[in-house]
């Protein structure tokens, strides 16, 4: 798990100015809510005084209010008002938390949890076909009980959809691609394949398109950051599901994905329902692969596992995390299992390099590379 990514919070329906929501995000409790203008926020969940839960309070002034003794947190995360020193009297300056960059897309609340300046951020997935009159789409939210780099692994693998998805009409590999290495190219912050597919499929589906008879055209997969990952079946020219998938890492142990199916074709809502079924179905399938690997973290090192040409999406996405982890963002976990119920910690939020006197601790890094350090000052 990983701090300097965009990371979904919440649908955006759930975050109101009525009640705090509280979530759990890498090993860490925060808060969302919505001041009087809308504006989505997400603070570090606990509070500077005695550790109340913010999430547990209420919202009032457009602030999060603390249920224990009622300190008042704005949406930059500064306390405004301390109830037992008075109105009159400032708010101590260490009483604030973390304050993350909130960004609201495609139905979803997503923020940045890590401390970079906006200029070095990687970006939030952008896309372009959201909202336009020839695509519908649907957001499913999806509780995974495995840990996420496990899920992303299983988007870029190509090779499975034979066994674990034999009737649902997701695209199959010809034995002859199957035994070559995948395509894979890089794309900023990620790595991608795409493919088109010549080879008759094994199975009749029911997606085809009916006027050509066309079965499969082309599709593929690729990541941006750690857990945004996104499948194209382009089944022709002009149908095709795109599908969005957003990982909100729980913990080590489990995952929340924010899962956005679009599709250009089968416009009318009659067809919501068994697309809905068949989308839920696939789903449901890897959820049960997922749950029952072992170890439930990815291995260390590629020695573990035997991996051959059709893993090579999930060689690739483990290089990139390797460049993540020489960077230092890495959260080392065994030290963040370790020192919880004893301390309380935060993901840095961007105004800690900007101002001191923070009271929550910085969540514990794994050391990055000096290299990589140098790499980033030059
Ligand atoms: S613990 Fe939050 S106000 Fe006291
Ligand atoms: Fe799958």
């Amino acid at each position: 798990m990983y701090i300097n990514f965009w990371y979904p919070i919440a649908r955006a329906t759930e975050v109101t100015a009525d009640k705090p929501l509280k979530v759990r995000l890498l090993g860490l409790p925060f808060v969302a809510f919505r001041d009087q203008d809308g504006a989505a926020h997400v603070l570090a969940d606990t509070c500077v005084h005695r550790g109340g839960s913010l999430g547990a309070g209420w919202v009032r002034d457009n602030c999060v209010v603390c249920p224990y003794h009622g300190w008042r947190f704005a949406g930059d995360g500064k306390c405004v008002l301390v109830p037992s020193l008075g109105a009159e009297t400032k708010p101590p300056p260490r009483a604030k938390v973390d304050s993350y960059p909130v960004q609201e897309r495609y139905g979803i609340v997503f923020a940045f949890l890590g401390d970079l300046p906006a200029e070095e951020r990687p970006p939030l997935y952008d896309i372009a076909e959201f909202g336009t009159p020839e695509w519908k789409s649907h957001l499913y939210v999806l509780d995974l009980a495995a840990y996420y780099e496990r899920s992303m692994e299983n988007g870029l693998d190509p090779i499975h959809n034979e066994f674990v998805h034999p009737l649902q009409g997701a695209p199959l590999l010809s034995p002859e691609l199957q035994r070559t290495p995948l395509p894979i190219e890089d794309i900023p912050w990620g790595s991608k394949f795409y493919m088109t597919f010549g080879a008759k499929r094994t199975h009749d589906t029911k997606l085809a398109d009916a006027k050509t008879g066309e079965r499969l055209g082309a599709a593929g997969s690729w990541h941006q950051g750690p857990n945004q990952l996104v499948t194209w079946i382009d089944l022709t020219a002009t149908n095709s599901f795109h599908q969005y998938l957003f990982e909100a890492p729980v913990d080590e142990n489990n995952t929340r994905l924010f899962f956005l199916n679009m599709r250009n074709w089968l416009l009318d809502d009659k067809h919501d329902q068994r697309i809905s079924d068949v989308t839920l179905q696939i789903v449901h399938e890897d959820i049960r692969i997922l749950e029952n690997l072992n170890p439930v973290r990815t291995p260390d090192t590629n020695t573990r596992e035997v991996l051959v040409p059709g893993d090579y999406g999930a060689v690739r996405y483990r290089e990139w995390l390797k460049k993540w982890d020489a960077r230092g963002w890495r959260i080392d976990t065994k030290a963040l299992r370790a020192k919880q119920g004893d301390v309380a910690m935060a993901i840095p939020c961007p105004a800690r390099r900007e101002s001191g006197n923070w009271v929550l601790e910085t969540v514990p890094l794994l050391p990055g590379s000096p290299a990589a350090a140098a790499e980033k000052r030059a």
